[in-house]
């Protein structure tokens, strides 16, 4: 196993055994309207919804998690056949490591056995910046081919970056190159961040690109200084230990995040929230602020290192959470609940 098979095999492990969050979950502080007389019956409901142009069960996305080592392809095998079964979007975890190591291109490339309505590709921004423009091309119709993928994800992780002892802190060129690729491929593309969020300048430069969606991906859930704490303190790295730490809280929290990127975005843009959803009624929440779907990370990986089963007891939960708060708020719905009236709790 390579430096960077371990690195990846090293943050599922720390997520799977530490508590790794962000300390507050900011979708506490948002509240549904509770409608003590919703006048719709529950068979009603309908949680369909377009996503990237694809009809899926639910507006609720398996956000990229991982890939690139030989344990990655189980994982991502069974949450793949739970978005195969609730007919939901599922993304992979960075590619990067299958396109310098072809032997490590199956523990993405498994998702392809699934009927799945919305595979989604995955590289880092800080990747896509050290290539040529030609360079850039190809690689990205690799990751495309490798997972038969409908859009591809373009992750802002500056923040693990600057973190992690082994990172590429190299943000010069990101926005032109995001831009060239957008213009150049067909497949829409995502830009995500990782859990430290988008602000309303950030998104209005990114509206000036052919980009198809904005995934805000804020803080209150998987926080990557936080995984980085722990390896490092694994490592006996003192220094990258203390400044995990100190970043551990750092970002726009998703909810506040949301509302920014939604007003830019007006209809122009599809937007994803990701980024401590742990629950159907934090997806519902997310849905009513303007999201177009919500994406979930660490509440699917404990469970998919169990078995599918587990995946997909998880997912029957949100899906049945998600019918809850409909139905309590009287949306029967995805446009209903968008119009639904959240209030701040604080
Ligand atoms: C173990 C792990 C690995 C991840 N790797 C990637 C990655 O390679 N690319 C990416 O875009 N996001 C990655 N993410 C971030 C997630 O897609 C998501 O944005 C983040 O975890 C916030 O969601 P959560 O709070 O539901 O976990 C990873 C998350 C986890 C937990």
């Amino acid at each position: 196993m390579n430096k960077t098979e371990k690195r990846k095999e090293e943050h599922v492990n720390i997520v799977l055994n530490e508590d790794i969050s962000a300390h507050h979950n900011y979708w506490d502080d948002i509240r549904l309207i509770h409608n003590a007389l919703p006048e719709i019956n529950k068979d009603e409901i309908d949680l369909s919804t377009k996503l990237l142009g694809k009809r899926m069960n639910a507006p609720v996305i398996i956000a990229g998690m991982t890939g690139g080592y030989s344990g990655a392809k189980k994982i991502n095998e069974n949450l793949a056949k739970t978005a195969e079964f609730f007919q939901i979007g599922m993304g992979v975890g960075s590619q990067r490591s299958a396109l310098e190591n072809n032997k490590l291109r199956d523990t993405y490339g498994v998702v392809k056995n699934y009927d799945i309505p919305l595979r989604i590709a995955n590289i880092g921004a800080s990747q896509i910046v050290r290539w040529k423009h030609k360079e850039c091309i190809d690689n990205v119709l690799k990751i495309i081919e490798m997972i038969d993928a409908d859009a591809v994800a373009i992750c802002l992780n500056f923040l693990q970056e600057i973190i992690q002892p082994e990172g590429e802190a190299e943000a010069k060129g990101c926005y032109d190159m995001i831009k060239y690729l957008a213009e150049e491929i067909d497949v829409p593309v995502v830009v995500k961040e990782s859990g430290a969020g988008i602000t309303y300048e950030v998104a209005e430069r990114l509206m000036e690109t052919s980009i198809a969606a904005l995934d805000v991906g804020g803080l209150g859930g998987t926080s990557f200084a936080a995984i980085e704490h722990y390896r490092a303190k694994a490592a006996g790295d003192e220094v990258n230990e203390r400044c995990g730490k100190t970043f551990w809280d750092w970002g726009i929290p998703t909810p506040q995040s949301l509302v920014e990127v939604v007003e830019v975005a007006k209809g122009k843009k599809e937007v994803i929230a990701t980024g401590g959803i742990r629950n159907g009624l934090d997806v519902a929440k997310a849905i009513a602020l303007g999201a177009d779907a919500a994406g979930v990370a660490q509440a699917m990986l404990k469970p998919a290192t169990v078995g599918e089963k587990a995946v997909a007891m998880e997912m029957d939960t949100f899906f049945k959470e998600l019918e809850a708060a409909m139905f309590l708020v009287g949306a029967s719905n995805i446009k209903e609940l968008h119009e639904a009236g959240v209030e701040l709790w604080i």
